[in-house]
């Protein structure tokens, strides 16, 4: 069964209704109007991680992928140094840090990026993570929250990032659910999350478009598309996958696949074709 649900409402409802033209027009750059679907790519990696495998070189990795994707999600450092400020792709700039997975406490972040430095790059959303049930949990929502206030006062969207941190075993419908909620009832336009068992009851019960993170990287190709078709399937406004591209050693032509899941109603196996060596240089 396919479920429609709020992403493709959210995306309908009229300008001016609850949110101000120039937010409404910043998030149908990211979330195309036409299916209500998105397909961005995350490499904003690197603000924790440092130099993860194949993102060693920003540029590199990021420039033939661009024509593909929706959105990029990076931070400011990568986005000025990697991406030709000539290149039209709409921007989701991650502005939560101050931490390292070699720091002793991976969800100690706070707003790094000022609101005005986002408007001066052009950012068409920005990326926030909360750390629902740690220690962080209270200073990450109330910066959620003032970043909300934020972006409504200057039209640029909130996407809140449910992260998890290094207890990977949180991905429970339960919890993902109390996240989402929580984020959706403090303000953000949109929500990266992780797909769970269930995930049409957590789609249900967020009012604002849910998009699906990847993960560390899975063992097949099939195993990525299945995850994005799921996902969609089930009712998320699409993927922000990083890792599952980008260490594929085939990257373009996963990218191609998961555009055509996305934006084209294919199903794994249809898109597990584009794989094919023949299908990525057309
Ligand atoms: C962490 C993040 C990541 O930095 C990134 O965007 C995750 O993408 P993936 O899991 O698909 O590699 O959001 O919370």
């Amino acid at each position: 069964m396919t479920y429609i649900g709020d992403a493709l409402f959210f995306s309908m409802v009229p300008a001016g209704q609850n949110t101000s033209w120039g937010l409404r027009n910043r998030l149908s750059r990211i979330i195309k109007p036409k299916d209500g679907r998105t397909l961005m790519l995350a490499v904003d990696h690197g603000y924790f991680l440092g130099p993860i495998r194949g993102l060693e070189n920003p540029r590199r990795t990021i420039t033939p992928l661009l024509p593909y994707v929706d959105a990029v999600m990076l931070t400011r450092g990568v986005l000025r140094t990697s991406i030709d400020p000539e290149y039209d792709v709409p921007v989701v700039l991650r502005v939560s840090g101050g931490n390292t997975i070699d720091g002793p406490a991976l969800g100690d972040e706070e707003i790094v990026t000022s609101m005005e430095d986002a408007i001066r790059l052009n950012a068409s959303a920005l990326a926030f993570s909360i750390y629902v049930g740690t220690q962080f949990e209270h200073q990450t929502l109330k910066s959620l929250a003032r970043l909300v206030d934020a972006g409504e006062r200057y039209g640029i969207p909130i996407l809140a990032v449910t992260a998890v941190g290094r207890e990977l075993e949180k991905r429970t419908a339960k919890y993902i659910g109390l996240a989402c909620r929580v984020a959706a009832e403090l303000g953000a336009h949109f929500i990266k999350t992780y797909y769970t068992e269930d995930f049409h009851r957590v789609v249900d019960s967020v009012p604002v478009p849910l998009v699906i993170a990847g993960g560390p990287k899975l063992e097949s190709d099939l195993d990525v598309l299945q995850l994005a078709y799921n996902a969609v399937s089930e009712g998320a406004a699409g993927i922000d996958f990083g890792r599952n591209v980008f260490q594929n050693p085939n990257p373009i032509g996963m990218i191609k696949a998961l555009r055509g899941i996305i934006h084209e109603n294919m199903t794994p196996q249809e898109a597990a074709e584009l794989l094919k060596p023949e299908k990525i240089k057309a």
